[in-house]
């Protein structure tokens, strides 16, 4: 499969990222294993986590997530110099001083999160959510990684305009090392926050985009239809919202460009993302091998100038 190189690391990933809060959640280790296994077995190569997945279950502390992908790359020796692992930082864990971006909780956190998946490095660690931590401390805390080896990339998740243009600009005058990739929410259906100056300015300093939620949680795949197609997922409840008329002029778009090309809406919908400048991967996570099928069908898909603008057009605020 071909691959995106990751702004301006070293690192090459094939084009989708499968997204990794899904473990502990709606899947259990043993379908957990299932998913990865198809995944890297038709090419794909990158796993995105972070160490609070998946606190919002029932039970859960945090770190979920994490441990089930360790144990998968312990059972399957020699796979994790295969694989490229993301993980993140910074969301509050409910435990008194387990959250944010302090010197002081990355230089914890790290150790924590590389425990638990059983490994000695990240490749790509992404601070969470912004918060109010000086960007020159939370960048020193990175540096004082990168040189250890147990990140061998920074990235930012969640950030504005505004946000990632600071932290870039206090890399250079402080000489740290800078942010290189952006993971921001974006879809055919959440464009505003991403679309215009963000993605400008990620193409401007070379900055890579793994965009999360690339499926608005299942919506786009056009499995729900009405609300009374809410109960087929776990987190059918909070697909609700995407029942307005612009949501439905999207669904129409997608089935009439997905019959054009025999395909199915989850993989237009991820075609579309590729095809969007400045994009480099979309992140997205599968419960069944099909979904993983659909993710190698839309990787191969070329959408034309025309189905992407009747997408665009679609999905206009
Ligand atoms: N940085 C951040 O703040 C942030 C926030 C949220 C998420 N993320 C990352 O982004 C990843 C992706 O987000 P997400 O997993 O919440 O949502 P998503 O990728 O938009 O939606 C994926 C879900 O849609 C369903 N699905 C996938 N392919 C399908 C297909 N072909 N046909 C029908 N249904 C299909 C599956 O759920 P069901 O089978 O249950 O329907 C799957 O779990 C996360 O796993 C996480 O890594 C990051």
């Amino acid at each position: 499969m071909n691959k995106r190189t990751l702004g301006k690391t070293n690192i090459a990933i094939a084009p989708i990222v499968f997204g990794g809060n899904v473990f502990g959640w709606t899947i259990d280790e043993k379908t957990s294993f299932d998913v990865l296994d198809a995944f890297v077995d038709h090419g794909f190569n990158s796993i995105d986590t972070a160490d609070s997945y998946s606190t919002w279950v029932p039970g859960n502390k945090g770190g979920e997530s994490e441990t089930i992908i360790g144990r998968w790359l312990k059972a399957r020796p020699g796979m994790r110099e295969k694989v490229v692992i993301f993980t993140k930082v910074g969301s509050d864990l409910r435990v008194p001083g387990k959250k944010g971006l302090s010197r002081k909780w990355i230089l914890q956190a790290v150790d924590e999160s590389l425990a638990r998946l059983g490994s000695e490095t990240i490749d790509l660690y992404f601070s969470h959510w912004p918060d109010n931590t000086p960007y020159e401390e939370t960048l020193g805390a990175y540096d004082t990684l990168l040189k250890a080896g147990k990140v061998r990339s920074i990235g930012a998740s969640n950030l504005d305009a505004k946000q990632l243009g600071e932290a870039l600009a206090v890399a250079k005058a402080k000489e740290l090392p800078a942010y290189q990739v952006l993971q921001p929410e974006y879809n055919l259906y959440a464009r505003a926050k991403f679309e215009g100056p963000l993605s400008e300015l990620c193409q401007k300093e070379g900055v890579a985009v793994v965009t999360y939620y690339s499926l608005a949680s299942g919506f786009l795949s056009g499995k729900y239809r009405s609300k009374a197609d809410l109960g087929q997922s776990q987190r059918g409840e909070g697909i609700g919202k995407f029942f307005d008329e612009r949501g439905t002029k999207i669904l129409a778009a997608l089935d009439a460009v997905g019959a054009r090309h025999d395909t199915k809406p989850a993989e237009v919908a991820l075609a579309w993302l590729l095809a969007k400048a400045g994009v480099t991967a979309p992140i997205a996570s599968a419960t069944k091998r099909a979904h993983v099928e659909s993710f190698v069908k839309a990787a191969n898909l070329k959408l034309s100038p025309d189905d992407v603008a009747a997408l665009d057009k679609a999905g206009q605020a």
